[in-house]
């Protein structure tokens, strides 16, 4: 394991992660044709077939190893996230992988994906589902492709999560320690609204939403 994103993702682990079914999801909550800012894009596990399915793809991450595992056909940035005004807009700006839910940038992730909306452009974001019990979700293995996922630690101290998921892909595992803020409904409405945008809807996939300007 020889490259890790500053947020503590490794980017050799992001690179074995397929999509499965986010890029659809949000291919069929666009205009047809809608250029996309992927906010936090890794290295294009979203991105990727998001560009094959017709979108011009910008992707931003503050991990250069990510940026440069974007495939060819997604134009990449290293920048952050929480900051960067690139000077153009988009007709969706994404905020994928619970940056909503980021502790410290979460208003700021939300801000940049507002800054850079075209009129009628849309913003759509993942976040814990309300009601989620990571308490529970504790020890329960996933995979994703090759990939193995578990969540080996979860505590939660009112709307703070501290959790420990670990990772394996090839015999490799690494741990990732992360805190989150978790929102129920009113929360991430009122995150929105702090950046100047209005929730509109909930997508068929837990936790996955839209807001508009
Ligand atoms: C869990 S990975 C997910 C990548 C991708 N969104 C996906 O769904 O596969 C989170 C990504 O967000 C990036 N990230 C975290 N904080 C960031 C920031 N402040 N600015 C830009 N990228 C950031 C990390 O480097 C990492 O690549």
């Amino acid at each position: 394991m020889t490259d890790i994103a500053p947020d503590g993702s490794p980017v050799a682990f992001y690179r074995r992660l397929p999509a499965t079914g986010e890029p659809e999801l949000i291919h069929g909550a666009v205009v047809a044709g809608a250029s996309v800012l992927d906010l936090g894009c890794g290295p294009g596990r979203i991105a990727g077939p998001l560009a094959a399915l017709g979108h011009p793809v910008t992707g931003v991450d503050n991990g250069a190893g990510m940026i440069a595992a974007l495939p060819a056909g997604v134009e990449g940035i290293v920048g952050d996230a929480a900051t960067v005004r690139l000077g153009r807009r988009f007709g969706a700006a994404l905020l994928a992988s619970h940056l909503v839910n980021d502790p410290a940038n979460g208003a700021a992730f939300v801000a940049t994906a507002a800054a850079h909306l075209e009129p009628g452009g849309v913003v759509i974001g993942e976040t814990y589902p309300p009601g989620w019990d990571p308490a529970g979700a504790v020890g329960r293995v996933s995979h994703l492709g090759d990939a193995e996922i578990v969540l080996r630690s979860a505590t939660l101290d009112g709307d703070r999560l501290e959790a420990v998921v670990r990772y394996g892909v090839d015999g490799v595992e690494w741990s990732q320690a992360f805190t989150a803020r978790v929102l129920d409904e009113t929360g991430l409405r009122a995150l929105l609204a702090d950046a100047g945008l209005r929730f509109d809807r909930w997508l068929d996939r837990p936790g996955w939403f839209v807001a508009t300007a």
